[in-house]
């Protein structure tokens, strides 16, 4: 796949078929996406990868744990849902759309409550990334986590497999570290969903619009 395909048909897939991903076609994703640049090269990336009777056994600690506490659905470092616009307009773009696909009307907490379960499912996708930092590291870390992760996405979108980022992750952190036996000393910041798409799942035909061009791009010095 060209490159320029290969970023263009990469999206966020929120439903997997169950089909197994072997362990060597993980590590090949993971190693070409170590190539990803860092910030002086500290390659800051922990990779949690999670497959089979762990992957279910995760799911299903977190999931207990949400319905007993809901209300621990936050993040160890600091994080805040406030926004302003442009950004509530986008993000309730996406929700409109999404939520409509999933045929989830305006207002139906219970059917949203179980909608945004499906993070912590994995969305059934077969492999379950988990990523963690170390707490001593600063937000230029975070970009460079963000960068791995994007090349991650490509990297497994040009072999045919799908992805969801996922910052939900961040949230029920204290289950997700005992069974995963994170140590004490590094943030959860992110999963991630991995597999093949179910084609015949409407959430997956939503592509969501980005802005145009000159909505983020300033120019200076171009004739
Ligand atoms: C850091 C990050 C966190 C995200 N967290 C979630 C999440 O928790 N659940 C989810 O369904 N999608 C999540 N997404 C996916 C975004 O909603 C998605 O990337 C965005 O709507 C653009 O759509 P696209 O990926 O299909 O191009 C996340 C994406 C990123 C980059």
């Amino acid at each position: 796949m060209h490159i320029d395909d290969t970023i263009r048909s990469r999206k966020s897939v929120r439903a997997f078929r169950p089909d197994p991903v072997p362990r060597d076609l993980m590590e090949e994703i993971l190693e070409l996406a170590s190539r990803a640049p860092s910030g002086t090269n500290i390659q800051p990336w922990k990779v949690h990868v999670v497959a089979g009777e762990m992957r279910d056994r995760l799911v299903a600690e977190v999931m207990a744990h949400r319905e007993n506490d809901p209300q621990d659905a936050k993040a160890e470092f600091p994080r805040t849902s406030k926004r302003k616009e442009p950004y509530t307009g986008r993000l309730r773009t996406l929700g409109k759309e999404m939520y409509g696909l999933l045929g989830i009307p305006k207002g139906d907490k219970a059917a949203n409550w179980r909608q945004w379960g499906r993070n912590y499912e994995f969305f059934d996708a077969p492999v379950g990334l988990i990523f963690t930092i170390d707490k001593d590291l600063d937000a230029m870390s975070f970009i460079d986590i963000g960068i791995f992760m994007q090349t991650l996405m490509l990297a497994a979108k040009a072999r045919g497999l799908d992805t969801c980022s996922q910052g939900a992750w961040n949230n029920f952190w204290s289950v997700t570290r005992r069974v995963l036996d994170v140590p004490d000393d590094e943030y959860i910041i992110a999963g991630m969903s991995l597999g093949y798409a179910d084609e015949t799942q409407p959430v997956n035909t939503l592509v969501a619009e980005r802005e145009p061009l000159d909505s983020f791009a300033t120019f200076h010095g171009f004739d």
